[in-house]
């Protein structure tokens, strides 16, 4: 596992190779396996593969969602606010399981923020999704996750790369 994490890295440059059926299923079951605040599996998922969509979720965002278009597969995230108050934290921690798990399949993958951020200066990224993928209201859309099999080479991190700094024992010191 955590060689998996030293490896991990935002893929944003994908080869157009179909990424095949029995992984799309491992991811799906990634998605649903992930936990929940009390148990209430307040995420939703919407697995695009359809080109012309791909296509208008890549501008979803000004800066940030282009990569998107040469996905071969995009997760879109939902919490469904109705269910729980805490559908961000539920529906990140389904991101990052699905993250891993595409890690371990040889698959490279990349979030795109879309909770508080705009498409244009009218419009919600989160509206545009909504309307494109006709989501209602109530299921809000946290994040996106372009994934596929990597076209660019990053370089794992080790130990070097860590902040250990950041992390204290018992109490926080200044
Ligand atoms: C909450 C969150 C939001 C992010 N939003 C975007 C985004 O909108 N577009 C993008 O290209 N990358 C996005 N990223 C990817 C980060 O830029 C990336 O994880 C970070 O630079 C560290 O690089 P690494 O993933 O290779 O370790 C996001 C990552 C996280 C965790």
């Amino acid at each position: 596992m955590l060689e998996l994490l030293y490896q991990r890295r935002s893929i944003r440059n994908y080869l157009s190779t179909p990424i095949e059926e029995e992984k799309v299923q491992k991811l799906i079951r990634a998605a649903l396996l992930a936990p929940s605040g009390r148990g209430v599996d307040s995420q939703r998922f919407i697995v695009v593969t359809d080109q012309n969509l791909l296509s208008k979720l890549a501008q979803t965002r000004e800066f940030g969602s282009a990569f998107l278009k040469d996905a071969p597969l995009v997760f879109v995230i939902l919490g469904d606010s109705k269910a729980t108050d805490i559908w961000v934290e539920d529906a990140a921690l389904a991101a990052i399981t699905i993250q891993i798990t595409a890690q371990s399949l040889g698959l490279g993958s990349c979030w795109v923020q879309v909770r508080n951020r705009q498409q244009s200066p009218e419009k919600t990224a989160e509206e545009y999704v909504q309307e494109l993928l006709n989501i209602p209201s109530h299921l809000k859309v946290v994040c996106m996750l372009g994934i596929g099999y990597p076209a660019e080479n990053k370089k794992a991190r080790t130990d070097n790369d860590l902040d250990f700094s950041r992390v204290y024992t018992n109490t926080y010191k200044i």
